[in-house]
């Protein structure tokens, strides 16, 4: 029989409490591990250690037969995999944020604006369903320098602690996902297991 291929975030917040559970599932990950893809000490499976953003496609085409992820990624990519269980760990939230002082009275103020955001998807879904419209302007990482360097208006990132907010002065405004870590599968698993 192949071996179960188990996709996890390499190293952020995710990572830990995965290899956590998984560890207590019996699949248990050497300690110090460095490398990507590892056999596991006492189940026939591999874990791929891969960048959170790409596990959905990952999952989506059969190179890992299960994923865990945040669901805000999950949404974000939109991939064809399905959400098998919600696991309870690495909540956060999905929020608009705003430089300190600017206080709309209301998101219609939020109109023409400019937003920066690795979550365009998302962001875009919750400015059609509030009718409103933005400029998105996409970048990848450290999102929150985006105010200060005139790059945008506002930011709509993850939200956990609150301290990268606070750090750059910065305040959540509007959640508009909250989220968790999800356990994906492909969504024909069922059909390939049938297989075997
Ligand atoms: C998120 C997000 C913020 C930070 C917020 O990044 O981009 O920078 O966490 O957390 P806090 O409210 O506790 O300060 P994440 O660690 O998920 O990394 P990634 O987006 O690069 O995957
Ligand atoms: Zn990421």
């Amino acid at each position: 029989m192949e071996k179960l291929r188990i996709a996890v975030q390499k190293s952020g917040r995710l990572s830990e409490d995965s290899l956590k559970l998984l560890k207590e599932c019996g699949i248990g990950v050497p300690a110090g591990n460095n490398q990507l893809k590892i056999s596991t000490e006492n189940f026939d499976a591999e874990i791929l250690f891969l960048r959170d953003d790409d596990i959905p496609e990952y999952v989506q085409d059969g190179v890992a037969d299960i994923g865990f992820v945040g669901e805000n990624v999950v949404l974000e990519k939109n991939k064809e995999t399905e959400i098998v269980e919600r696991l309870g760990y690495g909540k956060c939230r999905l929020s608009i944020a705003l430089p300190k002082g600017k206080k709309p009275k209301n998101i219609q103020a939020l109109d023409g604006i400019k937003i920066a955001t690795s979550y365009p998807v998302i962001l875009q879904g919750w400015l059609k369903k509030n009718k409103l419209k933005a400029d998105i302007h996409e970048i990848s990482g450290s999102v929150e320098i985006a105010p200060r360097i005139g790059l945008a208006d506002a930011i709509c990132d993850l939200v956990s602690s609150g301290s990268t907010l606070f750090s750059n002065e910065l305040y959540e405004y509007e959640t508009i996902l909250k989220s968790e870590a999800v356990l994906i599968s492909g969504k024909n698993i069922s059909k390939k297991e049938q297989h075997f």
